[in-house]
C-alpha cells in the first residue's frame, strides 16, 4: 500500500555496520511512490541520515581510503560541515536530535539507555516529528532507536513518527529483536562483497569499510529514488554521524584527538553534510559551529513552525547561515554536563577556546593513528557493563582543567589553562551556568521484569510505566 505524501521526514539512523540499510531503502521506496499535486511553497522533504559511531576519518572526503564515492559527491556538491558537533555518545546524541535539548536538560547524559533500564526521554519533551505533524508531514524513522522503550509512549509511533522499522535499543538483532551475540557485525554484512573491496585496510577495519561501501550505496539508492519520484528539488538530505568513532569497532577519528564518548574533539566533532537544491551557495565547507541540538531548530523553521517559548529550546536555526556561507548563529555550546562522585564532568566551547573541566571520559583520549583500530584501553566485554565502564572511563583523580585554542590547536595538544588565566575564568563562568541549568543523570538499574525470557526471547515494550519529566534519581 502506498501513501501519499506532500512532505516527508524521513529519519534514518542507520548502524553503518547492520544490514537494516538495505530495509530502510525498500520501506523509503514504498512510502515515496506515489506524490501529487506537490505545491512549490510547501515546506521541504527531510531525509535525515544519522550514521551510528562514524568518526571523522571513517568518511571519504576525510579519508581518501574510505570508498564513499556517492556520498563524497553529495558532500561536495552541497555544503560540508566541517565543525559540527553530536554528543559523546548515541542516546545523547539521539536525544537532542530529536527535541532540541541538550541531553542533560533531559537527565540522559550518562552513558546510553541499557537493555533494560525502566527510562526513555520523558513524555512532556516534544519530539521533532510531532511538530512536523502540524504542518501536515508524514514521518518515517528507520533503524536504531536507543531512546527508551519499555512503555509504548516512549517508542517512534507515539512520539510523531508514523511508522517505525527497525529496533529500539542500542544493539540487538536487527530482525529477530533477541540479544544479538555479534551486535556489532552483522553476519549478513559479514564477509559479504563489501568486505572484500576493503582487503587493503588492517583486517580490523576491513568490516566497518565495507559496511561504509554498503552505506554509501544507500545513500545513493536513497537519492536516486527522490529524483526518480520528483521530490529532490523540494528536499533536504543530511548526513551526519552521532559520535565519534570507537576503535575497537574499527572506527578512527584521525587526526583529531579522543574516542567514542570522550569530551575530546574525536568523540564529539563528527563528519557530516547538506545536500538540497534548496541552498542557496553550495560546494563549500562550512566550518561555523554546527550542533547535533541545531537541526530541531532549523527543521522547524524550514517547516514554518513557531516553537512554543516555553520549550526554551537549545538549538539556534543554521539555515540561512549555511545557505548562504554566512557565520554562524553560534558561538558556543556545552559538550555535556554531569557529575561524578561530586567531580563536576563537562566540556564547554566558547569561541575558538575550550575548556574541559577535569575528567576527560572516553574510552581512550589519545591521538589514533590514521589506521588504528584496537583501543588497548578497554575492555572486549565492556557492553555488558556499559554504564559502570563509563563511569571508569572518566579518570576522577584529573581534576586539571584543560584549555585548548582551538584555532590553532584543533588537536588539543597544548593545554593552556596555566598560560591563559583569564580565558580560563571566562570559560569556567560558562561552565558553571550550563552546569547550574543541567538535571541530575538518570541512571536506573536493570530491571528483570524487561527480560526477553519474559517476551518469548524477543526485547519488547509493556513493562514499565513512563515518566512525563525527568525524575530526581539520587545517583551513584
Ligand atoms: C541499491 O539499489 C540497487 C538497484 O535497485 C540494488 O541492486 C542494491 O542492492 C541497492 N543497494 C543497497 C545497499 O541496498
Ligand atoms: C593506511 O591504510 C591505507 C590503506 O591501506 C594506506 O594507503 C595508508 O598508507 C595507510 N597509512 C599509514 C600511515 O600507514
Ligand atoms: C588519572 O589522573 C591522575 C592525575 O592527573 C594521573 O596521575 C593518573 O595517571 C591518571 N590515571 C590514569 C589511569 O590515567
Amino acid at each position: 500500500m502506498y501513501i501519499q505524501l506532500v512532505r516527508t521526514l524521513a529519519l534514518v539512523a542507520l548502524l553503518a555496520t547492520h544490514k537494516t540499510e538495505a530495509s530502510a531503502i525498500r520501506v523509503i521506496h514504498e512510502k515515496i511512490t506515489v506524490i501529487e499535486n506537490v505545491d512549490a511553497r510547501s515546506p521541504p522533504n527531510i531525509i535525515f541520515i544519522l550514521g551510528d559511531d562514524i568518526g571523522y576519518n571513517d568518511v571519504g572526503w576525510n579519508n581518501p581510503n574510505i570508498q564513499t564515492p556517492h556520498m563524497n559527491k553529495l558532500a561536495k556538491e552541497g555544503v560540508i560541515l566541517d565543525h559540527f558537533y553530536a554528543m559523546p555518545l548515541c542516546t545523547p546524541s539521539r536525544a537532542s536530535l530529536l527535541t532540541g535539548l541538550y541531553a542533560q536538560q533531559l537527565g540522559l547524559q550518562r552513558g546510553v539507555l541499557d537493555f533494560q533500564e525502566p527510562y526513555g526521554v520523558p513524555l512532556k519533551y516534544k519530539f521533532l516529528p510531532q511538530l512536523l505533524k502540524t504542518r501536515g508531514y508524514h514521518s518515517h524513522a528507520l533503524g536504531k532507536w536507543h531512546l527508551g522503550f519499555c512503555d509504548w509512549r516512549y517508542t517512534p509511533t507515539y512520539r510523531g513518527f508514523d511508522t517505525f522499522f527497525g529496533f529500539y535499543q542500542g544493539y540487538e538483532e536487527n530482525y529477530q529483536h533477541c540479544l544479538s551475540p555479534n551486535y556489532i557485525f552483522d553476519p549478513i554484512i559479514q564477509g559479504d562483497v563489501f568486505t572484500q573491496q576493503c582487503e587493503n585496510q588492517p583486517a580490523a577495519r576491513r568490516e566497518f569499510c565495507g559496511a561504509m561501501i554498503g552505506l554509501d550505496q544507500v545513500v545513493h539508492n536513497i537519492t536516486e529514488a527522490l529524483k526518480r519520484h520528483n521530490l529532490y528539488d523540494n528536499s533536504i538530505v543530511v548526513f551526519v554521524s552521532d559520535n565519534g568513532g570507537s576503535t575497537t569497532f574499527g572506527g578512527n577519528n584521525f587526526p583529531l584527538r579522543g574516542n567514542k564518548g570522550s569530551l575530546f574533539e574525536g568523540g564529539t566533532r563528527v563528519p557530516g553534510f547538506i545536500n538540497s537544491p534548496l541552498l542557496k551557495k553550495t560546494g563549500y565547507v562550512y566550518s561555523g559551529l554546527f550542533h547535533i541540538v541545531d537541526w530541531y531548530t532549523t527543521f522547524l523553521h524550514l517547516a514554518g513552525i513557531k516553537p512554543n517559548k516555553n520549550s526554551n529550546l537549545n538549538g539556534v536555526n543554521q539555515w540561512e547561515s549555511v545557505s548562504e556561507d554566512r557565520p554562524s548563529p553560534r558561538t558556543e555550546f556545552p559538550y555535556l554536563m554531569d557529575i561524578i562522585e561530586g567531580i563536576k564532568i563537562g566540556a564547554v566551547r566558547v569561541g575558538d577556546y575550550k575548556l574541559i573541566n577535569g575528567p576527560s571520559g572516553g574510552f581512550s583520549d589519545e591521538w589514533t593513528t590514521e589506521n588504528e583500530t584496537v583501543d588497548k584501553s578497554y575492555d572486549p566485554n565492556f557492553m555488558t557493563h556499559y554504564d559502570t565502564e563509563i563511569i571508569k572511563a572518566y579518570n576522577l583523580t584529573d581534576l586539571s582543567p584543560k584549555l585548548y585554542n582551538l584555532a590553532v590547536d584543533p588537536y588539543e595538544k597544548n593545554n593552556l589553562a596555566n598560560e591563559e588565566p583569564e580565558k580560563l575564568e571566562e570559560l569556567r563562568e560558562r561552565f558553571d551556568y550550563y552546569f547550574s541549568i543541567a538535571k541530575p543523570a538518570v541512571k536506573m538499574d536493570a530491571d528483570p521484569k524487561g527480560h526477553p525470557d519474559k517476551f518469548g526471547g524477543i526485547f519488547t515494550s509493556g513493562w514499565c510505566e513512563a515518566y512525563d519529566d525527568v525524575p530526581v534519581i539520587i545517583s551513584k
